[in-house]
């Protein structure tokens, strides 16, 4: 990875803030539209003495405009990125809490503007200590179902977020850590609209069995047992209570104090009980590590390293791309036959390698080798497609073990959201509790997380061969989520990410390559339909111009299914010292400026 140096965003960090919403977009899933993304409105941004309009200094998009707002806000009034990270998510955890909050796991990437520093914490979720290989074997020795597995304690891994968010603030905050809560304590004891998006998440979940448990059944559903609808009025005091004892203690009373027994009592379900013990929340501890960062033409794609598979397989996907006119060939059928080829071979080597490196070796360096890539990249027939599943390769490593494929799926629970602030100071962070709404298992306001699975429930192959994703006591699930941040010469340009599973990948490379290859605007990329192949078929996104590919893709070889992508993509784009937000029609997320 290069070496970072100051950039020339201090003359951002210069600008007074300005509390001005500059930019809000906001189409709930029956508002799926192809429409051109709303232009800014500049009409009301702050001008200067001559009438020009005064860019953003600072900016934030998010899954829910009470998140957004919250960081915005936050930003006004002179806090850093890492302190309106602090009120994005814990905000989300309550407006959005089908998808992240405290009882799950993130990843942040972080560029710091001051010191020309770029980071990435690992607060992903970890098993049991307690828990070995067997974990997801049933009676009969055979890996139980997915979403058997799900619903319970059992899937409940120990949760990183809030631990996260300390070390984001220690590091990088201002402001004091109580306030920043308690936007979050005033909904919560407020009460907040359910948004079309959540009420249907909800009545969607009523048959994967969220109204098994309580309180988790009361909170979602009427005393009749209907799902709450879009507009009602839901208040979570237990939410604000909880996050009264964080504001004054911090992380401690989660991981060791009363917050901490009730999680422990809490996954001890009737059905699928869990293990984990106040040791497991005692003993977590959040991880920096170095970021992963590929060369991409004029760029430097950089990203999140194991746990999670996201920069390592989008740097892949990018890197067999390289040698191929991609800009010239523009988003044709053409390109995005070389697109699913790359992807095939980079699924691949996913499957194969990649899990936990704390626990497996992982042959990190040789999957992103340039020779490698452009070995792998020579299979790449431009007028035919491969069979699929295509084969891992032998990327140059000595570190690894001979291992077995996992193809475990993850599920698209998850959000992601992006800050910029008025220093330089930028974070990229997906956050998630797994699949929507997790294990189903509620204590103090807030869900816990089915992240254990993520692993593979079987341990090895037919063969015996060990599978690399396979549970260890106290190992983090492999991930698909892929925070980003991309830089040229240097500077950051684009921060972006995405939930959604394993196409996360997809939703996340696609728009690079709208962005970086084909110039589009960030809002145009996150319009675009996605295309995806995960080393099997080729799936275009339904009710979108990806549709248009299907005959010409399907001429050159490809498998066809058309289905839809839930992607939840959040960018802002720093472009000739301005900032440029955009969010995923396909949620109700938003890009707020000032
Ligand atoms: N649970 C979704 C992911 O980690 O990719």
């Amino acid at each position: 990875m290069p070496e970072f140096q100051r950039t020339s965003l201090g003359v951002l960090g210069a600008m007074a803030v300005l509390a001005i919403l500059v930019f809000t977009f906001a189409a709930g899933p029956a508002d799926r539209a192809r429409s051109p993304a709303p232009a800014p409105a500049t009409d009301d941004r702050e001008r200067t003495e001559t009438g020009a309009a005064v860019p953003d200094s600072v900016m934030v998009a998010a899954a829910h405009p009470l998140a957004a707002e919250a960081g915005r806000a936050v930003l006004a009034a002179g806090g850093t990125a890492a302190d309106a990270a602090v009120a994005v998510q814990t905000m989300l955890n309550l407006v959005e809490p089908q998808s992240s909050g405290i009882g799950g796991g993130a990843f942040a990437v972080i560029w710091d503007g001051a010191d020309g520093r770029l980071t990435t914490l690992d607060g992903r979720e970890k098993a049991p200590l307690a828990a070995d290989e067997t974990y997801w074997l049933g009676e009969d020795g055979e890996p139980v179902a997915w979403w058997d597995a799900v619903v319970g304690g059992r899937s409940v891994g120990v949760p990183g977020t809030l631990k996260l968010l300390e070390t984001l603030h220690a590091r990088h905050g201002r402001m004091d850590w109580a306030n920043l809560l308690q936007p979050a304590i005033d909904a919560a004891e407020q009460g907040f609209t359910i948004s079309p998006r959540l009420a249907a998440s909800i009545a969607a979940a009523q048959e994967k069995k969220l109204d098994l448990f309580e309180p988790t059944r009361s909170y979602f559903f009427d005393p009749n047992g209907s799902p709450r609808a879009a507009g009602t009025l839901l208040r979570n005091p237990a939410f604000a209570t909880t996050l009264r004892l964080i504001a004054a203690g911090g992380s401690a009373p989660f991981y060791e104090g009363e917050i901490a027994a009730d999680i422990v009592a809490a996954v001890r379900t009737d059905i699928n009980a869990g293990i984990l013990t106040p040791e497991d929340l005692a003993a977590y501890t959040v991880v920096e590590r170095a970021p992963i960062c590929v060369p991409y033409r004029a760029y430097e794609v950089c990203g999140m390293g194991p746990p999670t598979s996201g920069a390592l397989t989008i740097g892949q996907i990018l890197g067999m791309l390289e040698g191929f006119d991609m800009p010239g060939l523009g988003p044709s059928p053409e390109a995005w036959h070389l697109y699913a080829e790359a992807a095939k071979l980079a699924y691949a080597d996913r499957a194969l390698y990649m899990a936990d490196a704390d626990f497996v070796p992982m042959p990190t360096r040789g999957l992103l080798d340039p020779d490698y890539l452009a070995s792998r990249a020579a299979l790449i027939d431009p007028s035919a497609a491969m069979p699929t599943p295509a084969k891992a390769g032998t990327p140059p490593w000595d570190e690894a073990a001979v291992q077995a494929p996992d193809t475990q799926p993850e599920r698209p629970g998850t959000s992601h959201f992006v800050i910029v602030d008025a220093d330089g100071l930028m974070i990229s962070m997906t956050t998630t509790i797994e699949t929507g709404f997790g294990s189903r298992v509620m204590t103090r306001g807030f869900l816990l997380n089915n992240e254990l699975t993520d692993f593979s429930r079987a341990p090895a192959a037919e063969d015996g061969t060990p599978i690399a994703n396979r549970v260890e006591g106290g190992k983090r699930p492999r991930s698909s989520m892929s925070p980003t941040i991309v830089f040229r010469d240097g500077a950051p340009v684009l921060l972006i990410g995405s939930p959604g599973g394993s196409p996360i990948i997809h939703y996340v490379a696609n728009a690079l390559v709208a962005v970086l290859d084909w110039g589009m605007e960030p809002q145009a990329a996150l319009d675009m339909g996605h295309v995806v192949n995960r080393n099997g078929v080729t799936e275009l996104e339904e009710g979108t111009e990806a549709e248009a590919l299907a005959d010409a893709l399907a001429t050159l070889g490809h498998e066809i299914t058309v289905r839809p992508h839930e992607s939840g993509l959040h960018a802002i784009q720093i472009k000739d010292g301005a900032l440029i937000g955009a969010a995923d029609p396909r949620r109700e997320g938003v890009a707020v400026g000032g």
